[in-house]
């Protein structure tokens, strides 16, 4: 099943949409998978019928749904690649997750800590043919947050 993302009917499936970014679908998972949270020992089953979660970043996103099972991931910019604060290390299933775009590039060269398995949060959907281990850096901090005020 592939649902629109930014280009898709308003307000169904979105967090939010950059003008400036073209974004492109991304199929959803057709089998149930395992997102497993390093360092914390936390296990998440992804079932693709509840799909998505909520409404931050690309349906069946990593971070769809880790927010939705509570995982704390800074998303500063709602998930429309406008930020870097939802980067993510992805230690296995990285092949089971959609390419990055050019978009999703030039924003993760903005992160600190960029490794090869780096991936925005709010991109990367993992297609289900594999169990995802996922970090979360510890400097991945959104550096302003409403607190400060
Ligand atoms: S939340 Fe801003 S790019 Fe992912």
């Amino acid at each position: 099943m592939v649902r629109e993302w930014a280009d898709g009917p308003a307000g169904e499936f979105m967090g939010g949409v950059n003008p400036y970014v073209r974004t492109s679908s991304v199929p959803l998972p057709t089998r149930p998978y395992r997102i497993t949270v390093a360092g914390t020992g936390q296990v998440i089953e992804v079932h693709p019928e509840e799909l998505p979660l909520g409404r931050d970043g690309r349906p069946g996103s990593l971070l769809d749904v880790l927010l939705h099972h509570g995982v704390k991931v800074d998303h500063a910019c709602g998930g429309v690649v406008s930020c870097s604060t939802c980067h993510v290390i992805v230690r296995k299933g990285l092949s089971s997750c959609n390419p990055a775009e050019e978009a999703e590039e030039d924003m993760l060269d903005t992160a600190p800590g960029l490794t090869p398995q780096s991936r925005l949060s709010c991109q990367a959907v993992p297609n289900g043919s594999q169990d995802v281990v996922v970090e979360i850096p510890a400097w991945n901090r959104n550096q302003i947050k409403e607190s400060d005020f």
